[in-house]
C-alpha cells in the first residue's frame, strides 16, 4: 500500500483509506465487522474515517483498534449528537471531541472535521474557535472541514484548516483543477470522500431515493469512459491527483475491499485518459455541484 503525506500535518496516510460509514449498521454482525477491519489493516490501510452519525462506527473502531491505535490515523467529525447539548454550538464541538475520545477509547484524535455544517454556521465562528482550542489542548492533531461548495470555500478562505474532506470522483469533479492545486500548495491535506461515486454503475435503472442518485444521472449524461469501464478506473482516477492524500472508500464487503486494494496497486491513470474523463465531465456539466 502506497503512503502519502496528509498535507503539512506531519501525518502519513495510506492512499486507500477506509470510509467507516460502512460499519455503522447494527444489522452487520460484529464478527463480520471485525473480519472486514482485519482485512483492511492486513492490506496496509492506515486511515479510518468515521463520524458520530455513522451508527456504531466509532464504537466499533475504538473496540477493534486497541493496541494498533498508535499505528493508525483516526479521523472523525463533530458538531452534533451530544446528548443535552445544542447542535452546532461551541459546546457541541468541545463536548463532541470529548465524546469521540471516550467512544473510541483513545487519548487523542488524529483528525477532527466539522461535519458538513452550512455556511451560516461557519460564519458565526464559534464552532471553528472550539475546534482550534481542542487542537491547542492536544486532544486533536489536525482539524478541518468536511463538505462541499460555498461552505467548503468559506472554510478554506479562513486559513485555519489542516485537512479538507470533500467529494472527488469521476462524476463529481467540481473541486478538481486550479482550486484544488491552490489548496494543496497551502499544505492542506485533501481527503476524497465518495471516491467511487458511490458505485452507481451497479444500478441498471435509476436508483430513485438513493443518496447518490444524482451521480447516476451524471453517469448517463457522460456516457461510458473512453477506455476501460467505470469500476476499472474510478478509484485510479481519484488517486491520479497527487494533491489527494487518500481516497476514503466505503465498503462492508471484504472482497470489494481487496478489489479496491488491487485497483490502487494498478497505479494512476495515464494523463491522456484522466484528461479525457475531465473533458467528458466538462462537456456535460450543468453546474453540477459537489454532493454532500
Ligand atoms: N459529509 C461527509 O462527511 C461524508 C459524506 C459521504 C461520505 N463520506 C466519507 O466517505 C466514505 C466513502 O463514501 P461513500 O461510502 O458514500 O461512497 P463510495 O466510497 O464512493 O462508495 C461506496 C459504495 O461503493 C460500493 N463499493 C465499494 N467498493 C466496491 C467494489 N470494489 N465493487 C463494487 N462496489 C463497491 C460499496 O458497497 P459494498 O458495501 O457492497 O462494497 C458502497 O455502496 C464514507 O464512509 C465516509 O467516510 C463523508
Amino acid at each position: 500500500m502506497k503512503m502519502r503525506q496528509l498535507g503539512s500535518t506531519g501525518l502519513q496516510v495510506s492512499e486507500l483509506g477506509f470510509g467507516a460509514g460502512s460499519i455503522g449498521s447494527p444489522d452487520l454482525p460484529a464478527c463480520h465487522v471485525e473480519h472486514l477491519l482485519k482485512v483492511a489493516l492486513d492490506s496496509g490501510i492506515t486511515l479510518f474515517d468515521t463520524a458520530p452519525s455513522y451508527g456504531l462506527s466509532e464504537s466499533r473502531l475504538g473496540a477493534f483498534l486497541g493496541s494498533m491505535r498508535r499505528e493508525i490515523v483516526l479521523a472523525t467529525k463533530v458538531g452534533y449528537g451530544v446528548p443535552g447539548v445544542v447542535d452546532w454550538t461551541f459546546e457541541s464541538v468541545a463536548a463532541g471531541v470529548q465524546k469521540a475520545l471516550d467512544t473510541m477509547q483513545t487519548d487523542y484524535l488524529d483528525v477532527v472535521l466539522l461535519h458538513s455544517c452550512p455556511l451560516e454556521t461557519l460564519q458565526r465562528g464559534d464552532v471553528i474557535q472550539a475546534l482550534l482550542e481542542c487542537k491547542q489542548k492536544g486532544h486533536v492533531r489536525a482539524i478541518g472541514y468536511s463538505g462541499e461548495n460555498e461552505a467548503r470555500d468559506y472554510a478554506l478562505a479562513g486559513g485555519w484548516l489542516d485537512v479538507l474532506e470533500t467529494s472527488i470522483n469521476v462524476f463529481d469533479q467540481a473541486f478538481l483543477g486550479d482550486g484544488m492545486q491552490q489548496v494543496h500548495a497551502q499544505g492542506i491535506g485533501i481527503l476524497a470522500k465518495r471516491p467511487l461515486g458511490n458505485g452507481v454503475w451497479r444500478f441498471p435503472n435509476c436508483p430513485a431515493g438513493f443518496h447518490a442518485e444524482a451521480y447516476w444521472h451524471r453517469m448517463l449524461a457522460m456516457g461510458p469512459p473512453p477506455q476501460l469501464t467505470w469500476p476499472d478506473l474510478a478509484l485510479r482516477f481519484v488517486l491520479s491527483y497527487p494533491a489527494v492524500s487518500s481516497a476514503l472508500v466505503g465498503t462492508a464487503n471484504p472482497e470489494h475491499l481487496l478489489e479496491n486494494v488491487k485497483q490502487a496497486e494498478a497505479g494512476v491513470l495515464a494523463d491522456e485518459l484522466r484528461e479525457s474523463i475531465c473533458r467528458q465531465f466538462a462537456a456535460c456539466d450543468q453546474g453540477w455541484q459537489g454532493l454532500i
